[in-house]
C-alpha cells in the first residue's frame, strides 16, 4: 500500500535508523558528560574526605615519616652530633640519636659550647608542639637559645612535623 509516508521505502527507514544513531549518540554524549561531572563530584569528596579541617591534604603516616627520616639522616645530619660512634668511628646504631658527646671542639674560645649532645630518640622531654617551635624558629622550653654547636635549624612547619614524626617512631 502506498500512502502518504512509505514505512518501507529506504529513505524513510534510514532516516529513521539515522535518527535513532543520533539520538543514541545524544544519550551517549549526554552519559559521558555526565560521567564525567559524576567522577569530578566523586574525586572532589574524595578529597574532601581525604583533606583535614584545615584544608591541607592528609598524608599517609608512613610516607610523613620517610620523610622526617631523610630530613634527619640526609639534610639536618642530626647524627653527627647525637649518635655515638662505636670503634672506627661508624655510628653504634643500637643507639641511633639517643645522645653522645661531641667528637670535636672548636679552634676559637667559644664560652658556649656544648659538649655533648642529648638524645633526640623519641623526644621524650617535648611535646609535639615544643619540638616544632624549636626546629622552625629555634625556640626552646626555657627561652634560651641552644648552645654551638647545634645549628639554628628553621625547617618550614610540614618539615618540622615530619621530623617529630620519625624522630618519635624511635625509642
Ligand atoms: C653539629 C652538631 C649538631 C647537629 C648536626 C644537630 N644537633 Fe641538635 N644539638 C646539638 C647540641 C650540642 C645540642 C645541645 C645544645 C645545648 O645543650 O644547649 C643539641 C640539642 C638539640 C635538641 C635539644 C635536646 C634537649 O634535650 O633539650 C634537639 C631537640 C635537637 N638538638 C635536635 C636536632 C635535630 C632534629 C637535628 C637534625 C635536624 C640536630 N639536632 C642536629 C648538636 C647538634
Amino acid at each position: 500500500m502506498r500512502g502518504l509516508v512509505d514505512l518501507d521505502a529506504p529513505v524513510g527507514g534510514r532516516g529513521h535508523r539515522d535518527f535513532r544513531l543520533s539520538q543514541g549518540l545524544i544519550f551517549m554524549t549526554k552519559f559521558k558528560v555526565g560521567g564525567v561531572i559524576a567522577a569530578t563530584g566523586l574525586a572532589a569528596a574524595m578529597m574532601t574526605m581525604l583533606s583535614g579541617c584545615d584544608g591541607r591534604e592528609r598524608v599517609d603516616p608512613e610516607v610523613t615519616r620517610a620523610r622526617g627520616q631523610y630530613l634527619v639522616e640526609k639534610v639536618g645530619m642530626c647524627a653527627d652530633c647525637h649518635s655515638a660512634r662505636g670503634p672506627g668511628g661508624m655510628f653504634d646504631l643500637g643507639q641511633w640519636l639517643q645522645g653522645a658527646p661531641l667528637g670535636f671542639s672548636p679552634t676559637v674560645p667559644m664560652p658556649a659550647w656544648a659538649g655533648y649532645a642529648p638524645g633526640i630518640a623519641g623526644l621524650h622531654n617535648y611535646t609535639d608542639a615544643q619540638a616544632i617551635a624549636l626546629l622552625t624558629e629555634g625556640k626552646t622550653l626555657n627561652g634560651q637559645p641552644l648552645r654551638p654547636p647545634m645549628p639554628a635549624y628553621r625547617f618550614n612547619r610540614e618539615d618540622a612535623e615530619a621530623i617529630v614524626v620519625y624522630l618519635r617512631s624511635l625509642n
